[in-house]
Parts: structure tokens; C-alpha cells; sequence
């Protein structure tokens, strides 16, 4: 007979209840849930069928367009981080020896060339330092020299704090015959989007940052137009999970089983949705705006210079410069720990020379600014 393993770790017969800090996240996400997001999630599950969660997808949906300032039809939350929408988009529209160009101006611009690759993508690069964005005319060139089937570019680099502007890109885009695919997770409920404006083919996002919902349901938005390209592969997307063509008939009408949905992750996300479309998108916006500023203004007046220049600062993502001299990470580590907020570190090229501050959500209010400069201004 086989013997059941015995619990013999004493700490772990000791275990209480779960309890956990409650700190204030102004890092580079995720940030805090708003409450009634919370509360919606808390609340008993049904089945990933039934007629009430289906009218929530449709309820999704919706909302999601709204957000995006799109109309595309395949417009739905993938059950994941936002690292699985952004496979989802590479996943489905990439076939092996697709010419994908990508942007890299920071740390996701590489994740999305490490993506590609490995869907079989010819990845070519077109690169800026990071904190520097791309214009029209680079974006041009680039496009002409590689021809691209896909040009993808980070709206919002999060590992740097920029905003990539759009305005144009699609255009050029079309002159090509290529698509547009475009990360949008430190932007979307916080920065201004304008999907089918630009001319943007394919979108992903995520829950845990302009939204105020927790992590793990994740914005992916496709346009007609790619829905083409996915309609006449030669080969099938290599990952079943994140299939368009199979999640496409549990979200659209024929509702067939994929897989068991995260039921209350999607209660959140729709009720984050929900108080973004109360509030109103452009109100939202606004509002993001008026928090970051009034933070830059705190840190100016601190003596603390901002990495990225005005003009493509992100009102989500701000990256302050560590001055000379000051320990980074133990900054951080007693914001932490003696005031319970938390704050981001830099990345990649920018490890050691950058704080992340994120006004993302529920979170981008005067009250966490003013906590966060008061604190700061005591650690420093
Ligand atoms: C720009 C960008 N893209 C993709 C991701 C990946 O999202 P996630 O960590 O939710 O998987 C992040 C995460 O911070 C991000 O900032």
C-alpha cells in the first residue's frame, strides 16, 4: 500500500491564516486593485458556461473596445499575465519565416524578439537608446530596408518610462502591406489610445496596471484585416492555449468549450472596466495626466532629475534618476519596509540608474503621490 507523505515540518502544521502587508504599489505594476474591483472578484464563482458569464464576456467585450477606441470583433481578456497576450498576438499572426520587425528601445521591446523567434519569425531590429522613442522617418527607412509581414512596437516601454507615438505608424504601415502590432500594457486605461485611428492591427495588454484590477486577464485585440492572415495559414498556431481560431468561437457566438476561464479574475476585469467607463476614458486620462505631473513637480522640487524628456514621458511609468552616490536598491528597500510602499528598480541598461514610479489605476491619485514625496523625502 502506498503511504500517504506525512506533514513532519513543524512550521508547516504552525501555519495561520493567510495575511499579508498592506503596502501601497507605485512600482512598475502591479499596482493596487480599487476596492470595488476586490469585492467583485470575491464573489462566489459560476460556471465558465453559463448564460450569466457569457453575458460578463459579451459585457467584456465591449468595454474592452470602448478602452481601446476600437471596433474590432475579436476584442477579448486571455486568461494570463500580459505576457500571455503578447504571446497570443505573436503566437497567431507569425508563421515560420515571417519577416517581424520589432522596436527596441528597453526590456520589452527584447521580450517581444525573443517571442517571435522562437514562433519561427525572421526577426529583424530597429533599436534606440533606452528612454528614446522612434520617429516617422526612422520607422520609415526601416520599414523599406525589411519589408516587414509585422512591424511591432511598445507603446508604453515600461523599463524606461517612454511613449512611443502612433500617430502616422499605421499609415506607413499600409503603404507596406504590413501589420501593426503594438504592446500597449503600461498604457492602456492611462495613456490616450486610439486603435483603429492609428491603424493598429493587433493590441495586447493587461489587468494589473491602468485598469486596478489584479493580474491574470489579459486585453487582446485583433483587426479584420489580420484576421486575414491568421484565416490563411499554412500551419496551425503552435500554441493551443492561445489559439485565436479555438478561443474565438468560446468568446463569439458558437460558445464552444476551450477552457475553464479564471470565472473571478474576469469578474474583477469587468468591473475595472466598469468604474473606467463611469469615470469616463477621457476623464481617466486626464486624470493620469494631472497625478504624473504633480509627482514630477514633487520630484523636481526635490533636487531629482526625470530620465526621459518631457515631451514622451509616460503618465503611468516615471523613471527618476538615481543621484550620484545613492544606494538604489536600499532606498527602495526602506520605502518598503519602514513606509509599506513599494517602488520599482531599473532594468536591463537601466539597472542601478533608474527608480520606476508607476501612477497606474485606482493608484494614480494626489494622496499616493504625496504619501510616496513625504517618504521619500525622509529616506533620502
Ligand atoms: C510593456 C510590457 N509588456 C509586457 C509585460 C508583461 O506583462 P506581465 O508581467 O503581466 O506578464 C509587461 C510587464 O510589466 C510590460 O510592462
Amino acid at each position: 500500500m502506498t503511504q500517504t507523505l506525512s506533514i513532519n515540518n513543524s512550521q508547516l502544521l504552525k501555519l495561520t491564516p493567510l495575511e499579508v502587508p498592506s503596502r501601497l504599489l507605485l512600482g512598475p505594476g502591479p499596482s493596487n486593485a480599487h476596492p470595488a474591483v476586490l469585492q467583485a472578484m470575491n464573489t462566489s464563482p459560476v460556471g465558465h458556461l453559463d448564460p450569466a458569464f457569457l453575458a460578463l464576456m459579451d459585457e467584456i467585450q465591449s468595454l474592452l473596445r470602448y478602452v481601446w477606441q476600437t471596433e474590432n470583433p475579436l476584442t477579448i481578456a486571455v486568461s494570463g499575465t500580459g505576457s500571455a497576450a503578447m504571446e497570443a498576438t505573436i503566437a497567431n499572426i507569425t508563421e515560420p519565416g515571417d519577416v517581424v520587425l520589432i522596436g527596441v528601445a528597453g526590456y520589452f521591446g527584447n521580450r517581444l524578439v525573443d517571442m517571435a523567434g522562437r514562433y519561427g519569425a525572421d526577426v529583424r531590429t530597429i533599436t534606440k537608446p533606452w528612454g528614446q522613442v522612434f520617429n516617422l522617418d526612422e520607422l520609415r527607412t526601416a520599414i523599406a530596408t525589411h519589408r516587414p509581414t509585422i512591424l511591432a512596437l511598445v507603446h508604453a516601454e515600461t523599463s524606461t518610462g517612454a511613449r512611443q507615438p502612433l500617430e502616422g505608424v499605421g499609415e506607413l504601415c499600409r503603404e507596406f502591406g504590413t501589420l501593426l502590432l503594438v504592446d500597449t500594457v503600461t498604457s492602456l486605461g492611462g495613456v490616450p489610445i486610439f486603435l483603429d485611428n492609428w491603424g493598429v492591427d493587433l493590441a495586447y495588454s493587461c489587468s494589473q496596471k491602468g485598469l486596478g484590477c489584479p493580474p491574470g486577464a489579459s486585453p487582446f485585440t485583433i483587426s479584420p484585416r489580420a484576421i486575414e492572415k491568421l484565416q490563411q495559414r499554412r500551419t496551425k498556431v503552435a500554441n493551443w492555449y492561445l489559439d485565436m481560431t479555438l478561443l474565438g468561437k468560446y468568446w463569439g457566438a458558437e460558445r464552444i468549450y476551450h477552457h475553464t476561464a479564471p470565472i473571478n479574475l474576469y469578474y474583477a476585469l469587468r468591473e475595472a472596466l466598469r468604474l473606467v467607463a463611469e469615470e469616463g476614458l477621457a476623464t481617466c486620462w486626464q486624470r493620469h495626466q494631472k497625478n504624473v505631473e504633480y509627482l514630477w513637480q514633487g520630484l523636481e522640487d526635490m533636487g531629482l532629475a526625470l530620465h526621459v524628456e518631457k515631451e514622451f514621458r509616460l503618465p503611468t511609468l516615471t523613471t527618476v534618476c538615481i543621484p550620484e552616490g545613492v544606494d538604489g536598491k536600499a532606498i527602495a528597500r526602506q520605502l518598503l519596509n519602514e513606509h509599506n510602499i513599494e517602488i520599482g528598480g531599473g532594468l536591463g541598461e537601466l539597472a542601478g540608474k533608474v527608480w520606476r514610479v508607476g501612477l497606474m489605476g485606482f493608484n494614480s491619485r494626489k494622496e499616493s503621490v504625496d504619501e510616496l514625496l513625504a517618504a521619500l523625502q525622509q529616506v533620502l
